[in-house]
């Protein structure tokens, strides 16, 4: 593992006030073995998005796309967060205003520790009723007989965001005033090829706040980064996070115990 370099700018924004916001796509949980959607082995080069992830798909042949969130939601149960998870759960607890925006719908955010999470394209635990509305969490990896009905009789789907929907009004209306108002913008294991999510770290430059993008490879939105931190987030976040620890302890602090 290389060691990331990290900024004097970027270490003297790792203080306690200020004000953070950090978008993670799949690529933050890629290292605990969930797949991508794009690039190599990413879902959409084996699956097509209109057998599976519009309305449409889902009006003609329900069993067929509760069957592939049947296949997810199993991975899913299996696998762990990971030190990426992990790290960004101590930036919530080390910053004073921080906020988390996430595109994941896997809830690995959620098990590693982080409270407040806006989730722009909605939960895979949990499901919605198209007849009553009803929506609620359920953690069953696999539910039987698909497609589960509601308790009004019914039909229930995934909670996520599917192509063609509009995300959740008010959540992207939050996640836009918060990366208006951040001193510091991460941007984490996301292609930022699907909008509006991928508007915010264009949004943040805009507005001002230093933006650091952590990727494997630089993404579409990586123009607008002041700084592009190559690798992998389960590598560079904990030592980013290690930096938090750092700060804590003060100067001078590398030579104590
Ligand atoms: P993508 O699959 O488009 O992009 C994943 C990104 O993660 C790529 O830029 C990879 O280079 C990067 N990556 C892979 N492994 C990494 C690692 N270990 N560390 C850091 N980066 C890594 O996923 P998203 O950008 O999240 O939408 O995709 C956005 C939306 O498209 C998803 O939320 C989903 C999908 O269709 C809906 O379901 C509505």
């Amino acid at each position: 593992m290389v060691p990331v370099l990290v900024s004097s700018k970027l270490k003297s924004l790792l203080i306690p006030l200020t004000r953070v916001v950090v978008f993670t796509g799949a690529g933050i949980s890629a290292e605990s073995g969930v797949p991508t959607f794009r690039g190599q082995n990413g879902l959409w080069n084996e699956f097509r998005v209109e057998d599976l992830a519009t309305p449409q798909a889902f009006a003609a042949h329900p069993q067929q796309v509760w069957e592939w969130y049947s296949w997810r939601r199993e991975l899913i149960s299996k696998i762990t967060p990971n030190q990426g998870h992990s790290a960004v759960a101590h930036f919530e607890r080390f910053f004073s205003s921080f906020c988390l925006v996430s595109q994941n719908v896997d809830g690995l955010h959620d098990r590693a520790g982080n409270q407040r999470i806006l989730k722009l394209h909605g939960d895979i635990w949990e499901v919605r009723c198209i007849s009553c509305g009803l929506r609620r969490m359920d953690f069953r990896p696999v539910l039987s007989p698909l497609p589960p009905r509601c308790e009004c009789g019914g039909m229930l789907r995934p909670g996520v965001v599917w192509f063609g929907e509009m995300l959740p009004s008010d959540v992207f209306e939050r996640a836009v005033r918060e990366t208006q108002s951040c001193d510091l913008f991460f941007s984490v294991g996301t292609s930022a090829e699907v909008f509006p999510a991928a508007q915010l770290p264009g949004i943040a430059r805009q507005h001002g706040a230093y933006v650091v993008e952590v990727n494997i490879e630089r993404s579409a939105a990586a123009h607008v980064a002041h700084e592009v931190l190559l690798g992998k987030a389960g590598e560079i976040l904990p030592e980013l996070s290690a930096c938090l620890r750092g700060a804590l302890a003060g100067p001078g602090s590398e030579l104590a115990g």
